[in-house]
């Protein structure tokens, strides 16, 4: 079905041009029988997702089933960046266009950013979101190479806040309708069908407005919290406003804002206490809650949000693709063993460790208190009657007392550090919070080597504006896991060596 879209980019003129002469009222009417009929026959059609035989293409483009609750025609998601252009956050030089102005991934070949799904129904082709929004990033090795997509690893340049700025801007605006985008389309020789055209003009793009004024709606927790920047969202906040619970984000310290997981080798953590805070021990329900968090409350496709387990059940984090000082490698395995595998696994891919994925108390860990103090017990109780599609329901959700001792694997691509992701490098996270960055620059895909993580300290990056990290601000302190048996007071020497060991990890 990408295909059918995608393959006909010829001009709506021509193809006016095509029905005129005598023949035209013939075909007019049975154009309009056919209309008819198509209509009626498809609101009975079965729906068909796009279908992508790779499953790591089903991660970036498939469908998991949000777009019967929250999809917005194809027509309208694919106008939206030259109808408001304005409206996209660019520097003065404004390389970065379009969508990955908002730091989502574009990919060749494909006519949507990475985390937007497409799915027909009822003979509209839907635009929804899916896992790979937040669970795919990109990686520039250098300022003149091509960045690398790898799927499973924070999506370290997406910023849910301005997409969100962006389209709540747009969809106010006088300029969106739908005389508007159908000229925006044929311009960029986008093609929609004929069946698809009428029904936006019998009512669907009207019913696309309301949604996404709803859409904007449901996340407004996004502008009443301190703005999480790319790679990051308040995931308790957002589970607050779709239980009409009051959103805690105004209150003091109940700003919970995390970076997006990695999730690679699920299946080794199947039973671990994860989530930053350790509150889910079960694969199974973390990956239906993905559901939620792509917007598919009770429209869940269950069948293809098992297909995307079944990839993460054993995929391994890629390799770190720069080169590694061999020579330092066993005096960093020896201070890691002795300081760090007890609670974060044995390396990258034996996570065997008697704390591993159990929580250390807040009072020891003594990073930024927010996600905790967001996550309540009404929160979790509440948690329980959300169901991705209307059947299946969360039973082992709880609210814990601090953060999970997680395993590392892939450690490399999940900078910044943290839950909050308030310290830009490794470098940074065995220094004492005193002497981490209180302000850097997050967003970029650029890799820094030398402090393993992303490059932290220019505003911009190819023409996109990068965020400003506070760390003074509500939920994003970067104090804690500091001491001497966090690392932080180890020799130069020996934080070197055990740098040098987890890049392999
Ligand atoms: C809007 C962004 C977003 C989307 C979309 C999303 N996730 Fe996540 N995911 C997160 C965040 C953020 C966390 C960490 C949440 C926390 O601890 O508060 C997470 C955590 C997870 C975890 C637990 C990881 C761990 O080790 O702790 C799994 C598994 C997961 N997501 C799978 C999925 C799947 C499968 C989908 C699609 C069906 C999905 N996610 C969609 C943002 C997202
Ligand atoms: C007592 C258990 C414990 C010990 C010992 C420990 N850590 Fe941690 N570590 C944690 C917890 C808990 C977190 C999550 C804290 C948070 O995000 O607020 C964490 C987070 C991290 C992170 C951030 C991961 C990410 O994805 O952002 C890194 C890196 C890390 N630890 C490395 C180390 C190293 C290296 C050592 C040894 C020098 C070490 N840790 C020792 C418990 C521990």
């Amino acid at each position: 079905m990408a295909k059918r879209v995608r393959g006909r980019t010829k001009s709506r003129a021509r193809k006016k041009r095509a029905g005129s002469g005598s023949r035209s009222y013939v075909w007019g009417g049975l154009a309009l029988a056919l209309a008819v009929g198509g209509y009626l026959g498809s609101m009975t059609l079965v729906e068909s997702p796009v279908s992508y035989s790779s499953i790591e293409e089903h991660v970036k483009y498939g469908s998991t089933g949000s777009e019967r609750r929250i999809g917005v025609p194809y027509a309208v998601v694919r106008a939206l960046p030259e109808l408001c252009e304005d409206y996209l956050p660019a520097t003065a030089r404004g390389a970065a266009q379009g969508y990955s102005s908002l730091g989502l991934i574009e990919e060749r070949g494909h006519d949507l950013p990475v985390g937007f799904s497409r799915r027909r129904v009822r003979g509209m082709d839907l635009v929804g979101l899916n896992c790979g929004l937040c669970h795919v990033g990109q990686v520039q090795e250098s300022a003149t190479s091509e960045a690398r997509t790898f799927v499973g690893m924070p999506a370290n340049t997406v910023d849910l806040g301005s997409l969100d700025r962006f389209v709540r801007k747009c969809v106010s605006d006088s300029r969106f309708n739908l005389d508007n985008v159908l000229e925006v389309l044929e311009a960029e020789g986008v093609e929609i069908g004929w069946l698809e055209r009428v029904r936006l003009q019998l009512g669907e793009f009207e019913r696309s407005r309301e949604r996404l004024l709803r859409l904007v709606d449901q996340l407004r927790f996004l502008q009443e919290v301190p703005e999480a920047g790319p790679g990051r969202v308040d995931t308790v906040n957002a589970t607050k406003v779709l239980l009409s619970l009051d959103s805690g984000a105004r209150q003091d310290r109940e700003v919970a804002s995390v970076d997006f997981a990695a999730i690679w080798q699920q299946g080794k953590k199947a039973r671990m206490n994860l989530y930053w805070d350790g509150s889910n021990d079960s694969m199974q329900e973390r990956h239906l809650l993905g559901a939620i968090h792509t917007g598919a409350v009770g429209t869940a496709d269950i069948p293809q949000v098992m297909r995307v387990r079944n990839l993460f059940e054993a995929e391994q984090p890629p390799e770190y693709p720069f080169p590694v000082r061999e020579e330092r490698l066993p005096r960093g395995r020896q201070v890691y063993e002795q300081y760090c595998s007890e609670c974060h696994g044995r390396d990258g891919r034996d996570l065997s460790g008697g704390q591993v994925g159990k929580v250390t108390p807040l009072g020891q860990i003594g990073t930024d208190s927010g996600r905790l103090d967001a996550y309540t017990e009404t929160v979790s109780e509440a948690q329980r009657t959300l169901s991705p599609d209307g059947q299946v329901s969360f039973r082992r959700f709880k609210p814990t007392a601090g953060y999970a001792n997680i395993p590392l694997d892939g450690l490399w691509l999940r900078a910044p550090y943290l839950h909050n992701g308030s310290v830009p490098s490794l470098r940074d996270l065995l220094e004492p919070s005193e002497r981490r960055p209180r302000r850097f620059y997050r967003g970029s895909r650029r890799y820094d080597p030398r402090r393993v993580g992303f490059v932290s300290s220019e505003p911009e990056q190819d023409g996109r504006p990068l965020f400003d990290y506070d760390t003074t601000q509500l939920g994003n302190s970067n104090r804690g896991h500091e001491g001497e048996r966090y690392g932080t007071e180890l020799s130069s020497v020996d934080k070197d060596s055990l740098i040098e060991y987890l890049k392999r990890f």
